[in-house]
């Protein structure tokens, strides 16, 4: 039921490729001592594949990822040497879907600024963290049990959580409403807004008992604009630009602080994805999504974990209910 692995090696290149992984469990250590992590019982949904959609037909070859895009101006920015100052020092983060792209490069910035990570994710991550600040737990968010119970471990075991990113999202395969099924409206539904809920309900205890604490959960321009492609997503992206909100007037009294990050396109597999999806063509999609923008380029992941890091640090103490838009300028016409 359980497998195991000890990561050693160090990665630095935040935009290098995953690998697909099919672990239960992964260790480390923090402070001397070995921490983390009981699998969680295998379901329908844990599925060991990063895509869900567009649902491969069965006895048809498995398709390969496709290749990210090559490095652009923003990875050059990006890549240029920056002092770490521990902006976010001592505090215990549980960041969800952090074997992702966005995911990640989130958790290597907290942890390179001082916090002690937990990755909530239901595929291992594709590189070894290189640090013993991160431990990773392979869960489906959407399933209340697991959330629960892997929140309490993490209370346990690294103490009480101070940042909560909900970072794991599905695309959902494109399609017009009408064309979509209730499977897929569940599934959309299910990752972006009720696993944003889940790990909200089971986190904030801790966070109301100790007075104080920080979620940032991912919505997208596509929470922010309608479009074309993939309508369940933009009704779960802005739905949970809304529960943002929601959470951020009623958790504000405990020193909870709720915001929302919303990423335009990103040099990722997920936007990759969307772009080959689109009706208009990747070429066009891409087009009308990026190059009509102040900033004519797709956003690099440390983009986004940059702002991450700001929220989920005291930095932005005065800072809720708010939307951290970063998309190099499309929202801004
Ligand atoms: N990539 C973009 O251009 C872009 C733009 C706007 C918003 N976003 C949002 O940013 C977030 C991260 O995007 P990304 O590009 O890193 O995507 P990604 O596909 O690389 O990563 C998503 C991660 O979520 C995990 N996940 C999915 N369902 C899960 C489940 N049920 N339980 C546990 N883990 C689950 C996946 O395994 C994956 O590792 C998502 O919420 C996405 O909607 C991305």
């Amino acid at each position: 039921m359980t497998s195991m692995l000890h990561r050693d090696a160090s990665a630095t290149d935040f935009d290098a490729r995953r690998r697909l992984g099919e672990l239960d469990m992964v260790t480390g250590s923090a402070a001397g001592r070995t921490f983390l992590a009981e699998a969680t019982p295998a379901g329908p949904s844990r599925s060991p594949t990063r895509r869900r959609w567009p649902p491969r037909p069965s006895g048809s070859p498995r398709a390969a990822p496709p290749d990210p895009p090559q490095p652009s101006e923003g990875a050059r920015i990006m890549s240029a040497d920056r002092q770490h100052t521990g902006r976010v020092a001592g505090k215990v983060a549980i960041v969800t879907g952090g074997s992702g792209d966005l995911g990640a490069a989130t958790v290597r910035m907290l942890t390179a600024h001082g916090a002690r990570v937990a990755n909530f994710d239901r595929t291992a991550p594709a590189e070894p963290w290189g640090t013993d600040a991160v431990a990773d737990w392979t869960l489906d968010i959407t399933d209340a049990a697991q959330v629960e119970g892997a929140v309490r471990q993490v209370a346990e075991r690294f103490g009480a959580p101070d940042v909560l990113v909900n970072g794991a999202g599905i695309l959902g395969r494109p399609a017009p409403s009408h064309e979509a099924t209730e499977e897929e409206f569940d599934a959309v539904i299910g990752v972006n807004l009720k696993g944003t809920w889940l790990l909200t309900k089971y986190v904030v205890p801790h966070m109301i008992e100790r007075g104080r604490g920080s979620i940032v959960n991912f919505s997208s321009i596509h929470g922010l604009t309608g479009g074309g492609n993939v309508p369940l997503y933009h009704a779960s992206k802005g739905a949970v630009r809304l529960l943002t909100k929601s959470d951020a007037v009623v958790y504000g009294p405990h020193g909870i602080r709720v915001n929302s990050i919303h990423p335009g396109s990103m040099r990722t597999r997920m936007s990759r994805s969307s772009a080959e999806g689109s009706p208009l063509g990747a070429d066009e999609y891409y087009r009308q999504l990026v190059l009509g923008n102040p900033i004519a380029r797709q956003g690099e992941p440390d983009e986004i974990a940059y702002g991450v890091l700001y929220l989920a640090s005291d930095e932005s103490s005065f800072t809720t209910g708010t939307e951290l838009v970063i998309d190099g300028g499309y929202t801004a016409h």
